[in-house]
């Protein structure tokens, strides 16, 4: 198989990072282009995160030594080097989708982290696992684009990744009613402990914009390809609370959820660990051999011991039992700077591939 050139666009911040190790080993991507802000631009990637390289294994030699583009105005040499990038950036929403138009004009694929284009009708939302058939949609949206082989897709918000999966194996029950509350890791803001102290024994009971998203994203992902876009489901309704915790990487969500037909739990749990995606089918490098694991022990799972299950791209569930209230409450969790972020991106640009949208 080619080896397939890729850029990373923000790749100086706490998802490009993520991005750089992942690419640094990958079977079927190398990098060959690195782009970030005005204020990177031109220095080397090593001296570019210099003092803030924020994950526990060094940047490799060779992709230190890439000189840092400027993202907006080196577009052209840019997407000359590369057969697509990923691309996760702190900008305003306006000037992340007007970035990632433009790479798209210039026929590079875009693989995003951002949120700027999820609502974006002919955007799909990709989790390989759970809505491949939604790349169906990149024709349509090349056709609006006037491009042939650019387009853009993206990946849901990292709050989901811990009940989406569960909650997608049992839709055909006729889910009702989910209500779910993240406790989500500081990494998810970008920070460690050395830039955020405050956080240091401390909760924080608001994360922007994180709520709803975390209502409303799955019903995309659940949504169908009509008349050249993605129509979400109308249902279930989601109630969610995000709560930032005082931990590295993992976000747990603590769900409850009311079903029109009712099964045993034991079914429950079988359903989850023979859950298979189009990820496992076509066997993508990132794919998790088991996409859903599930934890018997009352104390699992656990932030630190499970969020690296599978390289970080598998789904951990523990503590199903009936509620009072709803019909059943589970525990999930997943990382977010894998699974949920660089990760599963990487894997939804596996999918891409694979399936013949990038060639
Ligand atoms: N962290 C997570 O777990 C997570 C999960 C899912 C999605 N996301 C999303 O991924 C994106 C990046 O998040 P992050 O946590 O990696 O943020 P971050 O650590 O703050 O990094 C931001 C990146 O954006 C670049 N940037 C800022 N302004 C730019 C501009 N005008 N032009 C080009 N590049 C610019 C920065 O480059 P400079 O260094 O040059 O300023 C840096 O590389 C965000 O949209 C976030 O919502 C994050």
């Amino acid at each position: 198989m080619k080896k397939y050139k890729v850029g990373i666009i923000g790749c100086t911040g706490m998802v490009g990072q993520r991005f750089a190790l992942i690419l640094s080993r990958h079977p079927w991507f190398e990098v060959a282009a690195v782009a970030a802000s005005a204020r990177s631009a031109g220095r080397t990637y090593a001296e570019a995160v210099e003092g803030r390289w924020k994950l526990d294994e060094p940047l490799p030699e060779a992709l230190g030594a890439l000189r840092v583009f400027d993202a907006t105005a080196d577009v052209d040499k840019v997407a000359g080097l590369v057969d697509f990038v990923f691309c996760a950036v702190d900008m305003k929403a306006e000037d992340t989708m007007e970035l990632e138009y433009l790479y798209a004009k210039h026929e590079c694929p875009v693989v995003s982290n951002n949120k700027a284009h999820r609502w974006t009708p002919d955007v799909p939302m990709l989790i390989p696992e759970i809505n491949a058939d939604h790349a169906q949609v990149i024709p349509y949206q090349r056709k609006r684009l006037g491009t042939e082989r650019g387009f853009i897709a993206v990946k849901p918000n990292c709050s989901i990744q811990g009940y989406v999966p569960a909650l997608t194996a049992l839709r055909d029950l006729g889910i009702e009613r989910v209500a779910v509350c993240t406790y989500q890791a500081i990494s998810g803001a970008g920070k460690t402990f050395r830039e955020w102290p405050e956080m240091l024994d401390n909760v924080i009971p608001y994360i922007g914009g994180e709520e709803e998203k975390s209502e409303r994203e799955p019903l995309k992902l659940w949504g169908k390809l009509e008349n050249g876009v993605i129509v979400p489901a109308s249902d279930p309704v989601i109630t969610a609370q995000c709560i930032r915790v005082p931990v590295t990487n993992g976000h747990m969500a603590a769900v409850f959820a009311s079903f029109e037909k009712k099964i045993p739990n034991e079914e429950i749990i079988e359903r989850w660990v023979s859950y298979r995606g189009r990820a496992q089918e076509l066997e993508l490098p990132s794919a998790p051999k088991q996409f859903i694991h599930y934890f018997e022990e009352n104390d699992r799972p656990q932030t630190k011991l499970d969020r690296d299950l599978e390289g970080g791209m598998a789904v951990s569930l523990g503590r199903l039992r009936n509620d009072t209230v709803f019909d059943i409450k589970f525990v999930g969790l997943a990382h977010n700077t894998l699974r949920g972020a660089a990760g599963g991106a990487v894997e939804a640009a596996e999918l891409l591939c694979a399936e013949g949208y990038i060639d």
